[in-house]
């Protein structure tokens, strides 16, 4: 009902932009998207590459510090991280008040947030060391706060970290391992959680992203923004949606007896109450070059584990129907890198609340390049974006 133009007049020289669909915040050297081609590089280095032959570690420092690293850098940077995997004693105190069914995302960006009042000595945001000293310990501590976050949840006891075992492998015997029992890693679990941490790293200015840098253009510290960067993942239209998809199969089995069909058709009509979780894309309207990826990994993990599940059976309906149907291919919702994400954490045996943490996890090196790249930008400004006012004229106090 509003003029839109008018209103724009008055307010002078503004760009509506809702959602930021065509509003760059930022010059950047990070991650390269062509959502038409369906292309994604870090650094240059196209995903399916890095995803077949790099280390989620290396390509960590590949978009932190801008270029792969030698096998010595590479052997520096791991020691470094395996020094600091540890938590302080106290904070595990602040992880035990919470509530055992608090959610693991709630938990973990609290818990960032703490590191904070933890390592006030890397607060800076200026001194390089510092900045470099809380990059190591985000790093080391994150799986660590997140396994604990697990066990909590479970009612299990929490493990020591074994800095001999690789970062993957740590938090794997961290989160399903014993105090009792020696702890030995599937090598295809392993893989395959190190190849989704890469294909989660970067990309570019998503709403996580976005709120990384939003939050520490005010000059806020390392721990701060991306504890604020961990609270915009959690959304179920951003990482949210990998678990999403898995609740949105469960509905599919109990409410339409499995009828993938019938409950497409309720989705088209907007009248299931939500969208189809795991399709569509800001960005990609070809295909999401993750996403094929994850399809590959989903069908070697499943067979290797021994898994077979009915719901990747009714996945894989799922995406045959949307990539015919012209609802979809109209808008071009393709499937997206969460559609099979779930999917595998659940035979790899984590509870759906997990499934956004792992994203968490996987995109950590890509907040902080961010944040740092933000940093040492001499043109960045404090994010302040416009409004177009739309209420009410100057009116007066209604007098007694
Ligand atoms: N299922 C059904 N219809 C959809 C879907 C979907 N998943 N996504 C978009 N549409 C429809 C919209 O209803 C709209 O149709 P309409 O014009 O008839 O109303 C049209 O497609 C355009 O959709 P927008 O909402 O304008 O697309 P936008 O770019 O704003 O949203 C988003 C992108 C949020 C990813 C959206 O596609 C969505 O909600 N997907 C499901 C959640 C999801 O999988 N999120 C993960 C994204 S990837 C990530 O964060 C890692």
């Amino acid at each position: 009902g509003y003029d839109i133009s008018a209103l724009l007049k008055e307010t002078g020289n503004v760009t509506l932009d809702v959602g930021f669909v065509n509003t760059a915040s930022c010059k950047s050297a990070i991650t390269y998207i062509d959502g038409d081609a369906g292309i994604l590089r870090y650094r240059g280095y196209p995903i399916d590459q890095l995803a077949e032959k790099s280390s989620f570690l290396e390509v960590s420092y590949l978009l932190i510090y801008g270029e792969l690293p030698t096998s010595e850098q590479l052997a520096e940077f791991t020691a470094k991280i395996q020094r600091h995997t540890m938590l302080h004693e106290d904070l595990k105190d602040l992880l035990a008040a919470f509530p055992r069914d608090a959610h693991p995302m709630s938990v973990l960006s609290a818990a960032v947030s703490a590191l904070g009042t933890f390592y006030q000595d890397s607060l800076s945001i200026t001194d390089k060391d510092q900045v470099e000293l809380s990059t190591i310990r985000l790093l080391a501590k994150l799986p660590t706060i997140a396994a604990y976050a697990f066990k909590k949840s479970q009612g299990q006891p929490t493990l020591y970290p074994d800095n001999n075992l690789d970062l993957v492998e740590n938090f794997l015997r961290l989160t399903f391992g014993y105090p009792t029992e020696d702890w030995t890693p599937n090598p295809v679990v392993t893989k395959a959680l190190d190849q989704l941490f890469i294909l989660h790293a970067d990309h570019e200015q998503n709403c996580s992203t976005s709120t990384v840098r939003l939050v520490g253009s005010g000059h806020a510290n390392l721990f701060s923004s991306i504890s604020a960067g961990i609270h915009a993942l959690s959304g179920p239209l951003h990482g949210g949606a990998n678990s999403a998809v898995l609740e949105m199969l469960d509905t599919i089995e109990q409410d339409f007896g499995g009828d993938v069909d019938k409950f497409v058709e309720k989705v088209k009509n907007k009248e299931a109450g939500v969208k189809l979780m795991g399709f569509g894309h800001r960005v990609y309207k070809n295909y999401d070059p993750r996403a094929a990826i994850v399809k590959n990994a989903a069908d070697e993990v499943l067979q290797a584990l021994g898994v077979d599940d009915p719901k990747l059976a009714m996945a894989r309906r799922l995406e045959e129907i949307a990539l015919s149907d012209e609802y979809f291919v109209s808008r071009k919702l393709y499937p997206n890198v969460d559609f099979y994400t779930g999917i595998i954490y659940k035979a790899m045996g984590f509870p759906t609340e997990m499934f956004t943490v792992l994203f968490a996890i996987g995109r950590l090196p890509g907040w902080i390049a961010q944040w740092r790249e933000m940093m040492e930008d001499p043109a960045t400004k404090i994010g302040r974006p416009r409004q177009i006012y739309i209420g009410e004229t100057e009116r007066d106090y209604p007098s007694a």
